[in-house]
C-alpha cells in the first residue's frame, strides 16, 4: 500500500477513536444548562483534524505503549485545543466568523456561551486526566499527576495562555524572528509539545531518554505547525481552510510570512521538520507515525 494512503487510513482510523471517546466524555444531557451543554458538542465535534491527540497516541506506541493507553491524554489535549479555539475566534481576540467550515461558536451562539464553552471544555479536560473512573485501569495516579502538570504548565501563563496574550499585544507591531518564535512557542509549541509527552507518559515503561529525545521532536514539529499555519493563512483559500483566508495579514498580524516572505518561512518550516525527523534516531519503525506526521504537519493544505 503506498505510504501516504495508509498514513490516511492511520489518521482517520485514530480520528474515529478519538471521537467515540470524546463522544462518551462530552455530557449528553443536562439539567443545569443544555445549551452550555449542546455548544460544548458543537465546538468539539466540528471537523478539527486532530493532530494533537493523534500525536499522543503516536508517542505512545513510540515508546512501545498501546494506543488505547493514550486515550485520557488524546482527549485531554483535544478539549483543551478546542477550547483554545473558541476563545481565540471571540471578537476580543481574533474576532473570527468560521471555523471548520462552520460558524464560529460565537456565532452559533453567543459570546457569553462561547465564552462559558472554553471554560467548561478546559475543565473537562483536567477531569478526564483526574477522574479514573472515567477510564479505568492502566494509568497510576502518580502519572495521572505527571499528566495533569504537564497539560497545566502548557495551557496557562507559560504556555498558550501565554503566547495568546503575546500575540494580542503584538497585533500591529513588528516582532524580530527571535519575538515570533518565543510567541508561536508559547501559543501553539507548547500544547504540540505536551500532547507527545503525554502520550508517552502514559506508557508506564517509558525512560527518560525517550522522553527527551521525543521532547527535541516535539518542539521541532510544534513551531513548524505554526508556521505552516502562517503559511497557509496566504497560500490556501477559505473553502479548503476552514477558516477565512488572509485573517492574520487583515488583523496586520506578526507571522513568519510577514517576517520573512513565503519562500523562507517554506524553508524553515522543511528545516524544522528535518530537526525532527533526526531527533527521533534511534527509534524503530514504532515511531514511524511521528515521522509521517512530521510530514503532514508540513504538507497539509488545510
Ligand atoms: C489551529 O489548529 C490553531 C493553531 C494552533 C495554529 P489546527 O490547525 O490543529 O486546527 P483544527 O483542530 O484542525 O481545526
Ligand atoms: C491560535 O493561533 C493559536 C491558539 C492557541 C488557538 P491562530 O490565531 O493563528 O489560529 P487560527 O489561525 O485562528 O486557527
Ligand atoms: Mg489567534
Ligand atoms: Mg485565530
Ligand atoms: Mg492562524
Amino acid at each position: 500500500m503506498p505510504q501516504a494512503h495508509s498514513f490516511s487510513l492511520y489518521m482517520e482510523r485514530y480520528r474515529q477513536q478519538l471521537d467515540r471517546q470524546l463522544d462518551s466524555v462530552l455530557p449528553s444531557d443536562s439539567q443545569v444548562s443544555p445549551l452550555l451543554m449542546e455548544a460544548m458538542r458543537y465546538s468539539v465535534f466540528n471537523g478539527g483534524k486532530r493532530v494533537r491527540p493523534v500525536l499522543a497516541y503516536a508517542a505512545c506506541e513510540a515508546v512501545g505503549g498501546h494506543s488505547h493507553q493514550a486515550t485520557p491524554a488524546a482527549c485531554a489535549v483535544e478539549l483543551m485545543h478546542a477550547y483554545s479555539l473558541v476563545h481565540d475566534d471571540l471578537p476580543a481576540m481574533d474576532d473570527d466568523d468560521l471555523r471548520r467550515g462552520k460558524p464560529t461558536c460565537h456565532k452559533a451562539y453567543d459570546e457569553a456561551t462561547a465564552i462559558l464553552v472554553g471554560d467548561a471544555l478546559q475543565s473537562l479536560a483536567f477531569e478526564v486526566l483526574s477522574n479514573d473512573s472515567l477510564y479505568p485501569a492502566s494509568i497510576e495516579a502518580k502519572t495521572r499527576l505527571q499528566l495533569v502538570s504537564t497539560l497545566s504548565q502548557a495551557s496557562g501563563l507559560s504556555g498558550m495562555a501565554g503566547g495568546q496574550a503575546m500575540d494580542q499585544l503584538s497585533t500591529g507591531i513588528k516582532l524580530d524572528q527571535a519575538g515570533l518564535e518565543l510567541m508561536h512557542f508559547h501559543k501553539t509549541g507548547a500544547l504540540i509539545r505536551a500532547s507527545v509527552r503525554m502520550g508517552a507518559l502514559c506508557h508506564y515503561e517509558v525512560t527518560e531518554q525517550q522522553l527527551e529525545q521525543l521532547d527535541h521532536y516535539a518542539k521541532a514539529i510544534g513551531l513548524a505547525f505554526q508556521v505552516q499555519d502562517d503559511i497557509l493563512d496566504v497560500t490556501a483559500d477559505t473553502k479548503t481552510l476552514g477558516k477565512t483566508q488572509g485573517a492574520d495579514i487583515a488583523l496586520d498580524k506578526p507571522t513568519y510570512v510577514s517576517l520573512m516572505g513565503l519562500n523562507q518561512a517554506k524553508a524553515l518550516a522543511s528545516e524544522l521538520h528535518t530537526t525532527a525527523i533526526h531527533a527521533l534516531e534511534g527509534f524503530t519503525e514504532s515511531a514511524k507515525p511521528l515521522r509521517q506526521l512530521a510530514d503532514f504537519i508540513i504538507q497539509r493544505n488545510y
